[in-house]
């Protein structure tokens, strides 16, 4: 069948240049070997989501005597939370099965590969043509010598967010960005968890400044996670049957004991088994492909975005960047963003969110910067909800006062980033910010007094 565009895997990347290339007029096969939604929604963002939301409550729950409110100890039926996470799930997947079959997107269930520069083969037997083909088909969670995810004891974090279980004791390798979340899941469900972290930092690849990581540590650490930097975990050894006790090997640390080890050292791009060579396209090293500024890769007619390409794995990444290429296609200019534009939210409690630059990368690269800081525990808002930890931070140019990057580490830090991802993409002045009235009582003061602090202003918080 000839069509217009064959976009091979249907996560947030995928299936958004799906409906936006149908929306275009374009016709558009999207093939999928698992399920549409991909590993955001399915083993990824949502279904941890779900889970921080159930598990703060919990905690809530624990600490709301402080309020003048008891409630029994909570009971947690784990099947049932499970399930509930499940059906979150399965609502926003049905939602955009709709949205695609209603736009007439064709929808392939199947393992699909590249056959020539404009055929891609399916595992059913089917052959989609088209002048365009896309590329998005994610990225898979790293095994580590030592840690097969054939081990019973050793999960992924599809296995963590499965739910089948809460371990006694937990070992998370990885204080990375997933590393952190399940074990801020866990920890609330009952686990012991230690993160062993091979760097000196935990979220060392983020560009955060030290304050925020000091400050989601210390919470952390009071919540009773064990954080361990600076330690590689080098390998299981089995405690005697019939125990399941596992004991995690470490270089520069102790042994760890543990129900469960998750593991969590990062995600690679998925690009084997796609028929790549078969018309010369070759990944590099990490197994990522090389694509120019309109997501071209080195084949004409052959284009790849999200987690296959450069870049930060974020879903919303790939949706930008599925949107933008959809518009390339019709020749409408890309919408185009920077790599600083993009924001991050870590969903650990406190959550930390950032979009821009930090103070620290903005010294190295020599620039004159204005910074200014606002604490949670003066927003009227964030004490009322018992939310008092926290700061928000503006980081501007001297010169022009542009804000060039903002980071939030408290309560809802991932849905205030918004504001600020307006700020840094439309390189809106510290005034902007500052002199926009803000509702009140609400936590996006916080940035307006960020922002006021910074130009030596602030009214509800001390100037320096
Ligand atoms: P990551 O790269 O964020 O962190 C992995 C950590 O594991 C690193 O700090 C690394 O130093 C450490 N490590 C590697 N080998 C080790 C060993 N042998 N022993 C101890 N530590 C070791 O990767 P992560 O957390 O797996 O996340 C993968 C991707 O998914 C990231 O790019 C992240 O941005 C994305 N993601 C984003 C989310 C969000 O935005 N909320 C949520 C989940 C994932």
């Amino acid at each position: 069948m000839k069509i217009d565009v064959v976009i091979i895997g249907a996560g947030p990347g995928g299936y958004a240049c799906a409906i936006r290339c149908s929306q275009v007029g374009l016709r558009t096969a999207l093939v999928e070997e698992k399920k549409v939604g991909g590993v955001c929604l399915h083993w990824g963002c949502i279904p941890t989501k779900a889970l921080y939301a159930a598990t703060k409550l919990l905690h809530q729950a624990a600490t709301a005597p402080e309020m003048g409110i008891s409630f029994a100890p909570p009971a947690v039926d784990i099947p049932a939370l499970a399930a509930w996470k499940d059906r979150v799930v399965e609502t926003l997947a049905g939602g955009i099965t709709t949205l695609l079959t209603k736009g007439g997107v064709a929808i392939y269930s199947s393992h699909a590969e590249l056959e020539a520069p404009r055929r891609v083969r399916l595992a059913t037997g089917e052959t989609l043509e088209a002048d365009r083909i896309v590329l998005a088909t994610g990225s898979a969670p790293i095994e580590i010598p030592g840690f097969p995810f054939s081990d019973p004891a050793v999960w992924s974090s599809d296995d963590a967010l499965a739910l089948h279980e809460v371990p006694r004791r937990l070992v998370v390798i990885g204080g990375g960005v997933i590393g952190l979340e399940l074990a801020n899941i866990y920890r609330r469900l009952g686990s012991g968890v230690t993160v062993v972290e091979l760097l000196p930092e935990i979220l060392a690849t983020l560009d955060l400044d030290r304050r925020t990581i000091a400050g989601l540590k210390r919470s952390l650490t009071a919540q009773g996670i064990r954080l361990l930097t600076g330690v590689k975990a080098t390998g299981i050894a089995r405690a005697k049957a019939p125990s399941d006790e596992v004991v995690v090997t470490t270089e520069g640390g102790e042994p760890l004991h543990a129900d469960r080890v998750l593991v969590a050292v990062g995600r690679r791009p998925n690009s084997g088994g796609l028929g790549l060579d078969r018309v010369g396209l070759s990944p590099d090293r990490r197994g990522a492909l090389a694509v120019d500024a309109g997501w071209r890769t080195a084949v004409d007619g052959i284009y790849a975005i999200g987690d296959l390409v450069a870049g930060p794995m974020l879903a919303h990444k790939a949706t930008a960047e599925g949107v933008a290429l959809a518009d390339t296609f019709i020749g409408e200019p890309p919408t185009g963003f920077s790599a600083e534009e993009i924001p991050q939210a870590i969903f650990t409690d406190p959550e930390v969110a950032s979009v821009g630059v930090s103070e620290k990368t903005a010294r190295e690269q020599g620039i004159d910067i204005l910074v200014g800081r606002f604490p949670y525990g003066a927003l009227g808002k964030a004490l009322g909800m018992r939310e008092p930890d926290g700061f928000f931070q503006v980081v501007a140019d001297a010169a022009d006062h542009r804000v060039l990057g903002v980071q939030i580490l408290g309560a809802e830090a991932s849905d205030l980033i918004g504001e600020a991802a307006i700020a840094v993409r439309n390189r809106m002045s510290l005034e902007s910010v500052a002199h926009t009235v803000h509702a009140h009582p609400t936590l996006p003061e916080g940035l307006q007094g960020a922002a006021e602090h910074a130009l030596g202003r602030a009214i509800h918080t001390a100037n320096r």
